[in-house]
């Protein structure tokens, strides 16, 4: 007798009774890249993610109410303001194009749950996640403060979670004291609390013109080498108050998406950045790959892998052809 493995692979019913992994909208998010300027064009396509676009205003609005109609049901906001200063003003700035997108977005479509992307690298002349020192180090309890301002002012612009990616030491804790005593006590964080310096952000290095001036980050981003750092991130960030926490990159990493599901109860999200996005895009787009195919093998080992949430550029593609 041997093991009559098919058994269970016979039809189509069969195999999806005994699935062990699922995708659901609700586990997927959509992230916006949004332009400040009142002459932007609606929507300007991005070179490096194709199928992805940098939208204005009321470009956002239109994009998000359309997938909203397919099923998208939270997304995640990046700014790219017009200009740039030392200290990122604009990233925390009332009337910043993140905070103007959130009150338009909360305006026309609240039922979208909708998460920013607090950092200050799209804001800064330099590039960097955090204010800069002569030596162009960077520097880490100086930029808490302006963290923690930018994360308080997405929240009064109406913000349903904000997701903090910078990676300086202690900004979960600056961040939700300033939450919690600014009448923001029930609004969640979701710490990118294991992010890697990786070569897979290069695509939305240019989507959002956020490439650091000089240097890299890797003196703040994990070393893509470290599995056991990756725990000790997490559980900082859960100490200081993190509600979800998040793994980033989530293909390169599946074993610390893994390690992390097993070590911690949270929530659990994985980023599938934007490199990760392009590689599967241009392959099917050559013919190489067939893109729907890989970008839902891809999508469920990130679940499978034990990730709660996805945030996907896929996210649309894949309900607009009714494969979610
Ligand atoms: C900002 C930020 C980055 C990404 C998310 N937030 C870029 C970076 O750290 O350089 C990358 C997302 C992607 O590649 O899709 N700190
Ligand atoms: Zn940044």
């Amino acid at each position: 007798m041997f093991h009559r493995g098919r058994r269970l692979r016979g039809t189509a019913v069969l195999r999806e009774m005994t699935r062990e992994t699922r995708l659901h909208p609700s586990q997927l998010i959509m992230p916006y890249f949004v332009q400040e300027g009142a002459d932007a064009p609606e929507k300007t396509p991005i070179a490096a993610m194709p199928g992805q676009f940098r939208y204005s205003l009321r470009g956002l609005a239109a994009a998000a109410a359309a997938d909203a109609g397919l099923g998208v049901r939270s997304c995640l906001l990046f700014g790219i303001p017009q200009k740039k200063d030392a200290a990122g003003g604009g990233a925390y700035a009332a009337s910043g194009i993140v905070q103007q997108a959130v009150k338009l977005l909360k305006d026309t479509l609240p039922d979208l749950f909708v998460v920013t992307d607090v950092c200050l690298c799209e804001y800064t002349d330099h590039g960097h996640c955090g204010l800069v020192d002569d030596n162009g180090s960077v520097l880490n309890d100086p930029s808490l403060e302006l963290l923690a301002r930018t994360a308080l002012s997405h929240a009064e612009a109406g913000a349903d979670m904000v997701a903090p990616s910078d990676m300086m030491d202690g900004r979960i804790g600056v961040i939700r004291t300033a939450l919690d005593e600014n009448g923001f006590a029930s609004l969640p964080v979701m710490s990118y609390a294991a992010k890697y310096a990786s070569a897979y952000y290069g695509p939305f290095r240019e989507a959002a013109g956020s490439a650091p001036r000089f240097g890299d980050r890797k003196s703040y981003q994990m070393d893509p080498a470290n599995r056991r750092e990756a725990l000790r991130e997490i559980a900082a960030d859960l100490e200081e108050g993190a509600d979800i926490i998040m793994v980033k990159p989530a293909g390169p990493f599946l074993d610390v998406i893994r390690e992390a599901r097993d070590t911690f109860d949270a929530p659990l999200a994985a980023y599938q950045v934007s490199g990760e996005y392009t590689l599967i895009k241009s392959a099917g787009e050559l013919g190489r790959i067939d893109e729907n195919a890989a970008a839902l093998e891809s999508l469920v080992g990130i679940r499978r892998a034990g990730a709660d949430l996805v945030i996907s550029y896929f996210t649309r593609d894949l309900l607009r052809q009714g494969l979610l």
